[in-house]
């Protein structure tokens, strides 16, 4: 496994419910990416479809985003990381369906989870396990915004992980960034300027983009009367070797 990162976030919460409980012990042993001791993860291998591509969500929270937008697009295989121990028994919740019936059953709803595999842990430990350019997208969608300017360095977009998304970005592809946290936009478009290794696709944009998903934050945030913002990035083409060596010198 890669290096050890220190985690800031949270990983428990309240004991997860019965029935949530019994879905994780049988069914995310079968869902968890697969990463083998040597050589980098054979995604491809691990859906049950073969997926046309592959797009990643950070920080999946409670699913509700990755749950729907892997039953709207079935060809594409999706990998969720997620920490937040409920927050994955929530996913595994909407994957069963029993949300939508009330039923409490405990059997996966069939053809709805075939495209998602799930990292229950700190993504930043799978980012050497990548092979270079495997997802089409990435999503990071209301990262935890670590107000304080001492915390300012445990942002998920920082000088560490900018690299790291650039290479595991396929060279057509997007990173997906949402948050209502107004310093948040204005650090995530300094820090991706800083790199030199991104560029935005569209001016920032207040309006979400065609068949947008919003996730549980989202939701509350515009209840509680903050406006989202959504940014869009793509890869400027540069020398792979040279953009990691500068990602190793800012590791937490
Ligand atoms: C503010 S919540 C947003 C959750 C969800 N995206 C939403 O919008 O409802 C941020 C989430 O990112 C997760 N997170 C933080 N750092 C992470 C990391 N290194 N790898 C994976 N998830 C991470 C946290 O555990 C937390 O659940």
């Amino acid at each position: 496994m890669a290096e050890m990162l220190r985690f800031f976030g949270r990983r428990k919460g309240k004991p997860i419910r019965s029935g949530r409980a019994e879905l994780m012990d049988k069914w995310l042993p079968k869902l968890t990416v697969k990463v083998p001791v040597k050589g980098k993860i054979k995604l491809e291998k691990q859906f049950k479809i073969i997926p046309e591509s592959i797009e990643l969500e950070i920080g999946f929270g409670g699913g509700e985003h990755l749950a729907e937008v892997a039953r709207l697009q079935p060809k594409t295989g999706f990998v969720g990381a997620e920490p937040f121990q409920n927050g994955v028994a929530s996913l595994l919740a909407h994957l069963n369906g029993s949300h939508e019936t009330g039923s409490g059953e405990l059997k996966l709803t069939k053809g709805r989870v075939d495209n998602i595999r799930i990292w229950p842990g700190d993504i930043r430990e799978l980012f050497d396990k990548f092979p270079d350019g495997i997802f089409k997208r990435i999503y990071l969608l209301y990262p935890d915004p670590w107000p304080k300017k001492r915390h300012a360095e445990r942002r998920f977009i920082n000088n560490y992980n900018i690299p790291h998304l650039y290479r595991l970005l396929a060279d057509d592809g997007e990173l997906m960034l949402a948050t209502d946290v107004a310093p948040y936009v204005d650090w995530a478009l300094e820090k991706m300027a800083e790199s030199s290794l991104f560029q935005q696709t569209k001016k920032t944009i207040h309006i979400p983009p065609k068949n947008w998903v919003p996730t549980r934050y989202e939701k509350k945030g515009i209840a509680a009367g903050r406006t989202p913002t959504y940014l869009i990035f793509k890869k400027k083409i540069k020398k792979m070797k040279k953009v990691l060596d500068g990602s190793k010198k800012n590791r937490l």
